[in-house]
């Protein structure tokens, strides 16, 4: 049977000029919905994004026997009658994040069963940190016919030292640390902000944690927790994201609702190609040349460090700029899939294993292509404003749903003229 996708229809050339509120953060959320589970109660969240993985996990919740509510930005979750312990096979498949309910299912079970995540759209994505992070903490680990069966009897408080700042294993240990007997420290864990807004939720709920968003956190566990209500980070990703667009059009733009410091690596890069930036309390005023400038180097790296999740966008913003411009992805192994995509708007590009050389052009040509992953689909999105003519971005509802709440809607209050239709 033929499925039909979601495309975008952009004309492109319209200078961005406006307001923009930023939506809650995908990566805050997603754990904080998993540590839902471990409260045997009612949570309920604000600044929730209208965003496909949410729903893809809310749905998982259900399966579990949660019950969720989601209305507007609001979004309740009932985990006092949780039944089933077994993530399905298709829900891994579908969002390789969700392998982040682990630790909260095991500490509140003692006991989960989650099928093997293979590779993505960016790489292969390993869990041996994960893993490692719940023996230390006495989970006993079965791998057997690519599902993965973690039981304990009671999960005990130690010292884990991560190998490398992974995002995903420090919070899987956070949520299976939380009921543990004893203290638990993570060493070199993840310092994203997202790892902090998990740790706030957590301790509204009861949890003694300290920590989040430095290298060493600190997990007193406890017996009881209750009920919370928490309101969701903003999107560092999603803002940077429409700093890219405004900087390939010229525009003006102010983005409300931000969290100026979680910014700071993005915004330095763009205040190196010549933007003017102004930074206020909860707000940013982004004002761009009508040619921005290429910047030498751009690395990817743990935060505080240039974040992959924009490496796409800065890409797209590079690729008209005056110059050249150097990209060195240290995170993920195969995440320059949007550069093939971009050479066909005329973008020159070389890629050299895990680095990518940019030289700008002046203009870009509007073309059809296809979104491979979901920073990479709003990078042919960013790309398409900048275009003569007329870009068809492919498989929208695909990937760039996943991260983005309308984001033609969010772009065409702004000025841009994106349309969305089906092929
Ligand atoms: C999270 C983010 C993702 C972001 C990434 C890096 C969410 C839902 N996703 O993903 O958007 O791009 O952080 O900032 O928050 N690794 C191992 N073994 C492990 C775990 C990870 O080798 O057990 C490696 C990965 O292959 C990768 C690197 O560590 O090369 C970073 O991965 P990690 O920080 O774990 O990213 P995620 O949590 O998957």
């Amino acid at each position: 049977m033929y499925k039909y996708v979601d495309r975008y229809i952009i004309n492109g050339k319209n200078r961005l000029k406006g307001e923009i509120k930023i939506d809650g953060a995908k990566n805050a959320v997603l754990p904080i919905l998993a540590a839902t589970i471990i409260n045997k109660s009612e949570s309920l969240i604000h600044n929730v994004p209208g965003i496909k993985d949410v729903d893809i996990l809310c749905g998982i919740l259900d399966s579990l026997g949660c019950k969720c509510h989601f209305q507007n930005d609001v979004l309740i979750v009932d985990s006092s009658a949780i039944s089933n312990v077994d993530i399905p096979e298709k829900s891994v498949r579908e969002m390789r994040s969700s392998i982040v309910l682990m630790g909260a299912i095991l500490t509140r079970y003692g006991q989960v069963k989650i099928s093997y995540p293979g590779g993505c759209e960016i790489g292969p994505r390993p869990i041996d940190l994960h893993l490692m992070g719940l023996k230390k903490l006495g989970a006993k680990i079965n791998e057997t016919h690519g599902y993965i069966i973690c039981e304990c009897d009671k999960l005990k408080g130690t010292e884990i030292h991560l190998d490398y700042p992974s995002v995903g294993a420090t919070e899987n240990i956070m949520l299976a640390a939380v009921n543990a007997e004893g203290v638990t420290i993570i060493q070199n864990a993840a310092r994203e902000p997202e790892i902090l807004d998990l740790q706030d939720f957590l301790n509204k709920m009861g949890a003694r944690i300290t920590g989040g968003g430095s290298s060493t956190i600190k997990i007193e566990g406890v017996k009881r927790l209750n009920a919370v209500e928490h309101t969701i980070i903003p999107d560092r990703i999603v803002a940077g994201t429409i700093m890219s667009a405004a900087a390939v059009t010229g525009g003006d733009v102010v983005l409300n609702d931000v969290v100026v410091s979680h910014l700071k690596p993005i915004i330095a890069k763009f205040a190196d190609s010549g933007c003017i930036i102004n930074k206020y309390d909860n707000k940013v005023h982004f004002k761009a040349n009508r040619r921005i400038k290429a910047i030498d180097i751009i690395k990817t790296l743990p935060h505080p460090g240039f974040p992959t999740d924009m490496q796409a966008q800065m890409m797209a913003a590079m690729v008209t700029a005056k110059g050249t411009s150097i990209f060195s992805e240290t995170i993920f192994e195969s995440r320059y899939k949007h550069a093939e995509e971009l050479i066909k708007m005329g973008a020159n590009i070389k890629i050299e294993g895990r680095t990518a050389i940019v030289r700008g052009v002046k203009t870009l040509t509007g073309a059809e292509v296809c979104a491979r992953d979901l920073r990479g689909g709003a990078a042919l999105t960013v790309a398409g404003l900048a275009a003569e003519g007329t870009t068809i971005v492919d498989n929208v509802d695909v990937h760039i749903d996943r991260g983005y709440d309308k984001l033609e809607e969010k772009l065409n209050n702004l000025g841009a003229d994106i349309e969305r239709g089906k092929v």
